[in-house]
């Protein structure tokens, strides 16, 4: 007789979830662990900030309820493309601690990433112009500006990415998911 496993824990998958200020590098390891996945065979989909505020978070503002709803609905995208066995990458400022407890938990084999930027680095680097926007108020609720960002206290991976390569970022990554480098 062939056991029949829970539909559910068939091909489970895993969500590591990027969070920090915009420019610390979230998207940058989290492209980049992409494809080291991905050259490794295995099923992996990217959810960026950007390209979910395009299409599925499009209209969405950033006031604490539409970033709470943006980080909900990535959330529940990412749990069903995990539950299918994909590996799911999440690169969102996802900004309150709590909303990120609540949907990290939700989440199987969750791994929170905090990719972590002194806000002088960031806007030193300020890549999309925004923190001089920003900072001349010409940007209303600006993460790490004009509204906050509250850093993971204990996450599973810190990476300093203004004192490492993103080539190190992502070899700590690899460790941790316990994939070869
Ligand atoms: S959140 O808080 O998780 O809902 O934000 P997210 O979906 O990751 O979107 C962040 C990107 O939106 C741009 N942007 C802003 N960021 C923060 N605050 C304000 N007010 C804002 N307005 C626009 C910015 O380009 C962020 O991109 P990243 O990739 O983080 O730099």
């Amino acid at each position: 007789m062939t056991a029949t496993l829970p539909r559910e824990t068939v091909g489970t998958g895993r969500v590591v979830w990027f969070t920090g200020l915009s420019g610390a590098g979230k998207s940058t390891l989290a492209s980049a662990l992409y494809e080291e996945l991905i050259n490794r065979g295995e099923q992996v989909e990217l959810l960026d900030g950007d390209a979910v505020r395009e299409n599925l978070s499009k209209g969405l503002g950033f006031t604490k309820a539409d970033r709470d709803t943006n980080v909900r609905r990535i959330a529940f995208v990412a749990g069903l493309l995990a539950k299918h066995g994909v590996t799911v990458l999440v690169s969102a400022i996802s900004p309150y601690a709590e909303t990120r407890r609540e949907v990290l938990a939700s989440l199987p084999n969750p791994t929170e990433v905090f990719v972590d930027a002194p806000l002088e680095v960031v806007t030193e680097r300020d890549v999309k112009g925004l923190y001089l926007k920003a900072l001349a108020g010409e940007i209303a609720h600006f993460t790490g500006v004009s509204d906050p960002y509250e850093a993971p206290e204990n996450p599973d991976l810190h990476l300093h990415t203004d004192r490492i390569s993103v080539h190190d970022g992502v070899k700590q990554l690899l460790d941790h998911l316990g994939v070869d480098a």
